[in-house]
């Protein structure tokens, strides 16, 4: 078997983010989102999006200085989400979120659907207030308008992997990010 590491090498158009930089800007949006939290009396409840938030939302959560619930949700498009907009709840949320605060975890916002489809879901659950934080954002590439309130970093409109982000679901375990070479999609 290959090195994950040197297979990454050959494959890459550039190195975007290495892991000490995601590092420090996680542990920034953490305290970000402490405070924007600190004074709620409500509950909060961190929900991450499988599989791609994995390495994020590990990495947040445990910098986020108060009470959380953690949840999670797996959702899967039906054929492509660029095309149709619909997504399938794989797995459902355990958590009542009625009255709570959520902030919902996601590894990239890219043409906005799936958080649109989100955001819906959690209003109609009642739940108090729906905010989102999203390692990556790829402005370029939106169809719906829509903005994440905690946002690591803006990429370019190229494919993207590892620190949770997937190409065929390899990739994953990369501690760094990286842009793939066009021959390698
Ligand atoms: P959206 O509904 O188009 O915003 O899609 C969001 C989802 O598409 C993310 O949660 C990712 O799983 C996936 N995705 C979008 N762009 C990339 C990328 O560059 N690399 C890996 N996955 C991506
Ligand atoms: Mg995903």
């Amino acid at each position: 078997m290959k090195k994950l590491s040197s297979i990454s090498k050959n494959d890459r158009e550039k190195l975007l983010f290495d892991e000490k930089t995601i590092e420090n800007r996680i542990l920034k949006l953490a305290n970000e989102i402490t405070s924007y939290y600190e004074n709620e009396s409500s509950q909060l409840v961190v929900v991450g999006i499988l599989r791609g938030s994995i390495l994020f939302y590990s990495s947040l959560i445990k910098r986020i200085d108060l009470p959380i619930l953690v949840d999670f949700m797996a959702i899967s498009s039906y054929g492509s989400s660029s095309v149709s907009g619909v997504v399938k709840i794989v797995k459902d949320l355990e958590s009542d979120v009625t009255d709570k605060n959520v902030l919902i975890v996601e590894d990239i916002i890219d043409t906005g659907k799936t958080l649109k489809y989100l955001l819906n879901y959690f209003k109609e659950r009642g739940a108090k207030s729906v905010k989102t934080a999203a390692l990556l954002d790829k402005p370029d590439r939106r169809q719906i308008d829509i903005k994440g309130d905690f946002v690591g970093f803006e990429v370019p409109n190229e494919f993207i992997v590892g620190f949770g982000l997937d190409y065929n679901q390899s990739y994953r375990n990369l501690p760094y990010i990286i842009s793939l070479k066009e021959e390698v999609l």
